[in-house]
């Protein structure tokens, strides 16, 4: 992974948070001159970093700003690939369309596109996507897995594990899987997830995962009250470092598409299962074309919901809302 100097200076004073590090020590290691050590600090401080120097000890990083520049994230990151190549942007229309744009272009495996405020959040079924400044995490991952497209609905699934398991590691809070791609707690949504493809007849070309979440957020429209949360209102209040929240789910979603590349979809599937709340229970599914109501037996390999119904019969429902 290459980083910028920007990168390893802010690693080195995170890594020593609330010690001094000497201006000598950091222009060794960065190969550069105190002066320009001086400026990247002077820069470091104007984004909201707050940074003590002291004449004859040097630097201390006191606190970090809730940012999610490309240094903010990266600085800390430990990936081979999931983001080591982050592109951000404070307004955009959509980083699914930017991402795709990118991804027409060559962009390679694991780059990201994030944005503070999206002003035409795309969701699901055509709906529209509400992604304020400052508050959330909108961002879209480009991969390139050699998968037949039919199986692409697998990634969507994939991703929403790694979610789950990156808000765990960064927050300690536990999050459900609404099946096919919403993340809740305590029934309400934090994430949403969407899933668009460019592919050839038989190969995939690039994924681009859309992640929409809310990290902290204080409240919501009157129409979207019972049924959204934000990590900070389930965590009493308190702040999420948005950075630190992303390199966990970026460090996750490495691990798990390693494995799902190497080895598949079952081991996937199984963790998959492990955090659905949907399955095992009496839910409505509202398609396109109309409404089943049953029993969720479970999903197939392809991430296909089967929801029998009152005479028995077994559907394979492949997009839907889902009421539990
Ligand atoms: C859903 O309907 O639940 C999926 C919402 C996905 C929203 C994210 S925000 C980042 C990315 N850019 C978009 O325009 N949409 C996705």
């Amino acid at each position: 992974m290459v980083q910028s100097i920007r990168e390893k200076l802010l690693a080195m004073l995170l890594e020593n948070k609330d010690t001094y590090i000497s201006g000598q020590m950091i222009s060794e290691k960065l190969g550069c001159s105190r002066t320009a050590v001086w400026k990247h600090i002077s820069e470091l401080k104007k984004e909201g970093y707050e940074v003590e120097g002291l004449q004859k000890r040097g630097y201390r990083l006191i606190s970090t700003p809730n940012n999610i520049r490309p240094h903010d994230i990266k600085s800390n990151l430990k990936t081979k690939f999931i983001g080591q190549k982050i592109v951000f942007q404070e307004v955009v229309t959509s980083t699914q369309e930017l991402a795709q744009k990118l991804a027409q272009e060559g962009a390679k495996e694991g780059t990201v596109v994030v944005a503070e405020q999206q002003i035409k959040g795309r969701g699901r079924l055509g709906r529209t996507w509400e992604s304020p400044k400052g508050s959330g995490i909108w961002m879209s991952l480009i991969i390139r897995p050699n998968i037949p497209p039919f199986q692409a609905p697998q990634l969507t699934l994939l991703t929403a594990v790694a979610i789950v398991q990156g808000i765990k590691k960064a927050t300690g809070i536990s999050c459900e899987i609404k099946w096919p791609n919403d993340i809740l707690i305590n029934g309400r949504k934090i994430v949403g997830i969407l899933t668009e493809m460019q592919a050839e007849s038989d190969r995939v070309q690039s994924i681009i995962i859309g992640m929409g979440m809310n990290v902290n957020t204080t409240s919501f429209p009157d129409s979207l009250k019972q049924k959204a949360t934000s990590l900070l209102i389930e965590n009493d209040g308190k702040e999420i470092n948005r950075a630190q929240l992303l390199q966990a789910i970026f460090e996750q979603f490495e691990i798990l598409y390693i494995e799902y590349l190497k080895n598949g979809f079952e081991v996937i599937k199984l963790r998959w299962e492990s955090y659905a709340v949907s399955l095992g229970k009496i839910i409505t599914a509202r398609t396109l074309t109309g409404e089943i109501t049953g029993y969720a037996k479970g999903i197939t390999d392809q991430g296909v919901l089967l929801l029998e119904d009152y005479e028995g019969k077994t559907h394979e429902i492949y997009s839907a809302d889902i009421e539990i």
